[in-house]
């Protein structure tokens, strides 16, 4: 059973084994959470990021599905890119972010880690509502079988929202 934490703060200030980014399809960066990764953890996590569109993942990495690089000179182990929908007025895309969670927790499963880090996913640029994106990353993760799980919230509404949900 999970330790589930709540820490208003930076992502890439965070000393846990894995921080997952808020990635778009291309894995080559952006602005929010995944260009604070990058800028932070340096060249070596876009140049394991080319290696997999080189790779596996030519098509870029498709939306609620997840993937690990190094984390480069960030505290953690490991940075595990997930691609959070956008939200849509009318489709229901609750289950690709929920798909964001939960394959970030397996492939932080797969890589033996025991604690993680999640933002915001989904509630910046691609304007997920925050009490919907908190509603969705609480019941993804209830049944996680990692130790620790934090959620990183940037601003104090956000914080706010996700300890209250
Ligand atoms: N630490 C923690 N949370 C952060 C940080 C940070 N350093 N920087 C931003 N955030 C928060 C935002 O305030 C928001 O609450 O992360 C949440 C997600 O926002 P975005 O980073 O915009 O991510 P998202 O909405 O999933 O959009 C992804 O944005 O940056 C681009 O390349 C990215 O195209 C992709 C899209």
């Amino acid at each position: 059973m999970a330790t589930i934490e709540h820490v208003l703060g930076d992502i890439t200030a965070q000393d846990v084994d894995v921080i997952v980014n808020a990635a778009n399809s291309s894995l080559l960066g952006g602005g929010g959470v995944d260009g604070a990764i990058h800028r932070r953890g340096g060249p070596e996590i876009l140049a394991e990021c080319r290696e997999l569109r080189a790779g596996h993942y030519g098509g870029g990495l498709p939306t609620g599905q997840a993937v690990a690089t190094t984390a480069g000179r960030l505290g953690a182990r490991w940075v595990v890119h997930t691609v959070g929908p956008v939200w849509s007025d009318t489709e229901d895309r609750a289950h690709l972010l929920e798909a964001c969670h939960r394959n970030s927790l397996r492939v932080a499963a797969e890589l033996g880690a025991t604690s993680i880090a999640f933002p915001a996913i989904s509630t910046g640029v691609y304007r997920w509502p925050v009490g919907s994106a908190a509603e969705i990353a609480h019941r993804a993760v209830a049944d996680a079988e990692i130790d620790l799980v934090r959620f990183v919230l940037f601003d104090r509404a956000t914080y706010e929202v996700f300890t209250r949900s």
